[in-house]
């Protein structure tokens, strides 16, 4: 046996693990109504970004040809990052070519060997991922517990110390404490790092997050916000004071060390912030139907944690939550189940985006075919 067919044979193995579990996952094409993208306010389909990023194709490179820092840098992302920073409260803005990259490279700048870092038990993988590659200790407090987190930082530090929180939680759909974790962090000297992935474009006067909406900018070293999501575009920032962006653009290796994004996702993001702008009423709405459906899903004895567009279902296992996706699904819904290492095991759900698009009667209807399946299973 050579290495190659060796290794092919493991992988073949641990597949077939996966899969006995129910832990294998496959790529499948959208099919049904949506309720599974992040793109909440139904702007990735705009004609308004695509006639915006064909008309930036006319005076842009298709490709930036390399790093920001090597020939990539472009004026419509120095444009994009000014506006990005006005929109975000904060002076400086720094454009990254996702949220995963972003989050890796602002912890991994700001964190060193001998820095305490305090993170929710649920934050994103690129939050847990920059940690690691920063070496910063770490200690992870369950979820939204800022008793145990107060405690953590009882002990004698020396280095700095940051707590990095999302604000809206990318599966349980509930929200940080920002205000609360604001106060911890003055009264304990350490610095506050807030992912507002899923908050930006649904939170705030100007949409920015809940950092906007609870106005504690000042209290915040950095935010991350993303442009895949609600911006129905791609890229994300990390808005916060320009010597925070100096640093990264010389620090943040996943600014560094990586070709710059496609200039016109630049125009693509403008084209989203003006139609945040101009058009409050795509979040409201939003949050109108998330009411709905949570309240839908109440009355059929199906309860979901948080208050924001995201609605999880718990169903507990793997194949719980892959029937209830089947079941969906066959009922011309597309909402996908969400298992291990995504969520803790035993918390496999079903995570359900509420977008503008989706009208109304089809989200009773979600509830409705919901129930109906899970109550079949009971049976
Ligand atoms: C909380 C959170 N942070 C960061 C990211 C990463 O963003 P992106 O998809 O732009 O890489 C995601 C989603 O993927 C997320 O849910």
């Amino acid at each position: 046996v050579t290495p190659l067919e060796a290794y092919e044979a493991a992988l073949a193995s641990s597949l077939s693990g996966l899969a006995s579990q129910g832990l294998l996952r496959r790529l499948r094409l959208p099919a049904g109504i949506d309720l599974a993208s992040n793109d909440y306010l139904g702007l990735a389909g705009d004609p308004r970004l695509a006639s915006r990023v064909r008309e930036a194709l006319g005076d842009e490179p298709t490709g930036a040809g390399g790093s920001r820092l090597l020939g990539g840098h472009r004026e419509i992302f120095e444009r994009l990052e000014q506006r990005l920073a006005s929109f975000s409260g904060s002076p400086s803005a720094l454009l990254f070519g996702s949220g995963y990259l972003a989050n890796v490279g602002l912890l991994q700048a700001v964190l060193g060997k001998g820095d305490l870092v305090l993170s929710d038990e649920l934050n994103h993988a690129s939050l847990i991922d920059g940690i690691r590659l920063s070496g910063a200790r770490k200690v992870v407090y369950p979820h939204l517990d800022l008793r145990a987190a107060a405690a953590a930082l009882a002990a004698p530090r020396t280095g700095r110390t940051v707590i990095v929180t999302e604000s809206v939680f990318s599966m349980e759909g509930d929200r940080a404490p920002l205000r609360d974790l604001v106060a911890l962090a003055a009264e304990q000297d350490a610095l506050l790092i807030v992912d507002e992935a899923h908050a930006t474009g649904l939170y705030g006067q100007r949409r920015s997050g809940l950092v906007e909406e609870l106005g504690v900018r000042d209290g915040v070293l950095a935010t991350i916000h993303t442009g895949g999501k609600a911006l129905g575009a791609a890229g994300a920032w990390v808005a916060g004071s320009t010597a925070l962006k100096d640093h990264l653009v010389n620090r943040a290796r996943t600014f560094v060390f990586t070709t710059a994004p496609l200039p016109i996702l630049a125009a693509a993001l403008e084209a989203s912030l003006d139609i945040l702008g101009m058009e409050g009423w795509r979040a409201e709405e939003v949050h109108r139907k998330a009411a709905l459906l949570r309240a839908a899903l109440q009355r059929r004895g199906l309860a979901s944690s948080g208050d924001t567009p995201i609605v999880p279902l718990l169903v507990g296992t793997p194949e719980a939550a892959l029937a209830l996706e089947k079941g969906l699904s066959e009922a011309g819904f597309d909402a996908r189940a969400v298992r291990p290492p995504t969520v803790p095991p035993g918390t496999c759900r079903i995570r359900v985006s509420v977008r503008l698009p989706v009208p109304d009667h089809e989200l009773e209807r979600f509830a409705s075919e919901a129930s109906r399946i899970l109550g079949a299973e009971a049976a």
